[in-house]
Order: structure tokens, then sequence, then C-alpha cells
């Protein structure tokens, strides 16, 4: 690719993160699945860091029509190894508060349209999902979190839905009685195209709203609100974050593609 400036950790900023690259110079270069999102580049603690802003700069790119294979591939291609994201959720178990910091486990893919691998042709490939979500990265973001003496939901299974209306209360209800904590409209298949190319994902979310039929009526205003707020603590956690995180990789991520390949 063209030029590339290159980068060793990505944030993938979802609502309220735009203005943590407003200032900065826009790389947009195509990919061989599309345009991906504004991309911006800085530095934190020493290592270069791209910023890629999934809904755009003005927030005109919905969650079902973000290009989730060139936003992952563009950043494969500058050479990012970990991606730290934030994800806005609804809260589905009755223990967690809209406000709450959320770094889930585990997810459950309810998406139906989207491109969801990079993985069309021969030679098959499965790549193992038992961990979704980096254990190193995780643990990391968990213990910066625990360090500012903010509550943090260590432990949360996140369901994906297509978006971009929000779910039906029996939809939740489902959700609920197959154990899912908070539900968002991002997270798949963006983190499985990141274990797919051995990328490190891990994603901060915070709790907008209690999910259909908990509270009476949500509104995209409250999740945007509810951002802004957060936006500041999620800031700074993703800072410190970055700059504690070890050169070397001993998580299983840095070689999902290890037997993930069909030799039949
Ligand atoms: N559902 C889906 N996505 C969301 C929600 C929700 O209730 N809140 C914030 N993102």
């Amino acid at each position: 690719m063209r030029s590339l400036r290159k980068a060793d950790v990505a944030i993938i900023g979802g609502s309220g993160l735009e203005a943590l690259i407003k200032d900065m110079e826009q790389i947009r270069v195509g990919t061989p699945y599309g345009l991906p999102s504004p991309i911006s580049i800085g530095e934190i603690g020493g290592k270069r860091v791209a910023f890629l802003l999934r809904h755009g700069l003005r927030h005109s790119i919905p969650p079902h029509k973000v290009n989730y294979r060139a936003n992952i591939y563009v950043l494969f291609e500058m050479g990012v190894k970990r991606i730290v994201a934030t994800n806005a959720v609804g809260a589905i178990n009755g223990d967690f508060k809209p406000g709450d910091l959320v770094v889930p486990h585990d997810l459950i893919d309810f998406t139906k349209l989207r491109q969801l691998t990079f993985y069309d042709d021969a030679p098959v490939t499965h790549v193992d999902v038992s961990q979704p979500f980096c254990p190193e990265v995780r643990s990391l973001l968990i213990r910066t979190i625990k360090e500012r003496c903010t509550q943090v939901w260590n432990r949360a299974v996140l369901v994906c839905t297509e978006g971009p209306r929000f779910e039906t209360p029996a939809e939740i209800e489902m959700f609920r009685r197959l154990g899912c904590d908070v539900v968002g409209m991002t997270v798949a298949p963006e983190a499985v195209l990141a274990r797919e190319l051995e990328m490190c994902y891990a994603t901060i979310c915070f709790v907008s709203n209690m999910a259909a039929g908990i509270q009476q009526r949500l509104t995209a205003q409250e999740v945007a609100e509810m951002a802004k707020e957060k936006m500041p603590v999620i800031e700074q956690i993703l800072r410190e974050t970055i700059a504690h995180l070890p050169e070397g990789r001993r998580c299983p991520c840095s070689h999902a593609l290890k037997d993930a390949r069909f030799r039949g």
C-alpha cells in the first residue's frame, strides 16, 4: 500500500471519541475491501497510535454500514498489532447501571448482514475464538481502571445486534435468558476480524442506558450524552493502558492462524 504510515497500536473509537482526533491530520486510504473510516496518527508513551473513528468524523456511518473489514485491514497494513476499542452498550443485566464501565470477556454475534470474515476462499480457515477478546489487553485495561479507583465490570457477555434500531423488549428478554449482560451494535464482526489477522482486540464499554423493556424508552440522545460524560475518563484509561502495553505479546492472538487452516 502506497506510503501508508505505520503504527503499533490502534484505538477504534465509537460514539464520543470524535473529539479526540478532531485537530489531527486525517488519513483516508483504500483497501481491497473498500474505504475505511477516517484515521489519524498520534503518539502515546512512545508508541505510534492509529486513531480510527468507527462512525466517521461527524458520526455519519451507522453500525450496520461500518466497513469493518476495511477498518481492520487498513490497521493490519499499517503494522498495528493491538487494538483497544470503545463501545456504547445497553445493560441487560440488572446489576449494571448507566455510567458503568465494562470490559467484556465473551461475545454473542447476533448480526445478520455483515461481511464477517477475511477467509471466503480456500484454504478454509476456522479461527479459534475461545477467548474472543485478548486476555493480555483485557487484564491491562482492567488493572488500569482499578488503579484509578473507578468501578469496572471485569467479566460480561456482550451480544452484538445488527441495528440500527434498538432491540425489542422480547429480544432483550431472550438475550437475558441466554446469559448476555450487555448489548451493543459494533463489536461483531470487528473483534473477530482482528483475530483473523492475529491482532489483539479488547474493548472498554460504557453503559449508556438500560436495555429495551428494562427502561421505558431508548434514545440516541442519551447514548450521545453518556458518551460525552464518560469520554474524558475513557480517553485517560486508553492512554494509560497503551503506555503500559509490553513490547512483546504473550497472548494466543499472536498465533491465532496456527492450525486454523483446513487441510482435507
Ligand atoms: N442496544 C444496542 N446498542 C446500544 C444500546 C442498546 O440498548 N445502547 C448503546 N448501544
